[in-house]
């Protein structure tokens, strides 16, 4: 068995070793660029792992991991454009770099090389594969939709807020659990099973994602600190604080009207003041919780489980 550290360099080496074509270079170079900029590579991570969990030949599932991780990766450069972020991984955002033009077109071609990679995995499982990874796929565009919509609407209720990070965030955690699974020769209960561990997981992810986007250090964050709170996205710290805020304070938590720097200072003293930190982390934790109930259920002996253990235990205290 493989712990996560050495998981994440299986991905990584498999990860160097792709050849993309040279022309068009602004069509591949950008997916060269984003591809090796690092990242955790958290999903792949969960691919090998839940396919270990039933076999220990972890690398059949080698290229639904990299399907996965181009995939994750496309979403993040057309998330980066929505957003509008300056900074991913450190480094300028593609569309920065390339222009919007090229960022969408070079996300679609990764769609279409996650497509390739699935396309490999053993004929026997190749329906439910497809499947699972489409419905994953249209899923995450569904919670990208619903995060771009909030934006712009102030009556978001905390329920709505928890379905859009499901979508955006949570199914492809949990679907890359169950392609995992499925991989590995898992029967039905226990891929659901691993299905609903990565979701759960999936929404403390999100809900820790959106603390270290006000609290991250900027030195190791490696997005913009405060860009929630530039777009005006409803996160739970956001719509926390709204349902506790002073009518005064009210047009400072939904306003436009100062400069960048001031909102995201002011707003952030908002967050402080009512400790909403707090109450994201105590959320995080319910979530956890089922994450590891769904871990306990799933029938496999204890020992197998330890590095999801360790994972999960990675991914909450991390600064990125
Ligand atoms: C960023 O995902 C997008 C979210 C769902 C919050 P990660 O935090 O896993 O990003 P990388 O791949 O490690 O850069
Ligand atoms: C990202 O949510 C979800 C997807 C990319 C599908 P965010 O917009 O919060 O992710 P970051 O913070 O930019 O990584
Ligand atoms: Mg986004
Ligand atoms: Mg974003
Ligand atoms: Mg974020």
């Amino acid at each position: 068995m493989h712990s996560p550290t050495e998981l994440q360099k299986i991905i990584e080496e498999a990860i160097l070793k792709l050849a993309h074509p040279t022309k068009p270079a602004d069509l591949y170079e950008p997916i060269k660029y984003i591809m090796s900029l690092g990242g955790k590579r958290i999903r792949p991570v969960i691919v090998l792992m839940a396919t270990e969990l039933f076999t220990d030949e972890l690398l059949k599932a080698i290229d639904v991991a990299l399907a996965i991780e181009t995939f994750h990766n496309f979403t993040l450069v057309h998330d980066d454009i929505m957003d509008n972020a300056p900074l991913r991984r450190g480094k300028q955002t593609v569309h920065e770099k390339w222009g919007v033009n090229n960022a969408i077109l070079s996300g679609d071609v990764m769609m279409v090389e996650s497509n390739k990679h699935l396309s490999k995995v053993d004929i026997t499982v190749l329906k439910p594969v497809l499947d699972t990874f489409n419905q994953t796929a249209q899923g995450v565009c569904e919670g990208q939709q619903l995060d771009m919509e909030f934006e712009t609407r102030d009556n978001v209720s905390i329920a709505e807020y928890l379905e859009m990070i499901r979508l955006k965030t949570a199914v492809l955690l949990g679907g890359a659990m169950k392609l995992g699974a499925i991989v590995g020769g898992a029967d039905e209960q226990n891929a659901n099973l691993l299905y609903q561990f990565g979701e759960n997981l999936g929404v403390a992810f999100q809900l820790q994602d959106d603390i270290l986007d006000v609290y991250g250090d900027p030195e190791k964050f490696g997005k913009q600190v405060g860009g929630d709170i530039i777009s005006n996205k409803k996160t739970f710290l956001h719509l926390t604080a709204k349902a506790m805020v002073k009518h005064e304070e009210l047009a400072v938590l939904l306003g436009n009207h100062q400069d960048t720097e001031t909102k995201v200072k002011a707003v952030t003293q908002l967050y402080n003041h009512y400790q909403v930190k707090e109450l994201a982390n105590l959320e995080m934790e319910k979530y956890l919780a089922q994450a590891y109930q769904a871990l306990e259920e799933i029938a496999v002996p204890d020992d197998r489980k330890i590095y999801f253990r360790h994972l999960v235990k990675q991914i909450m205290e991390r600064e990125n």
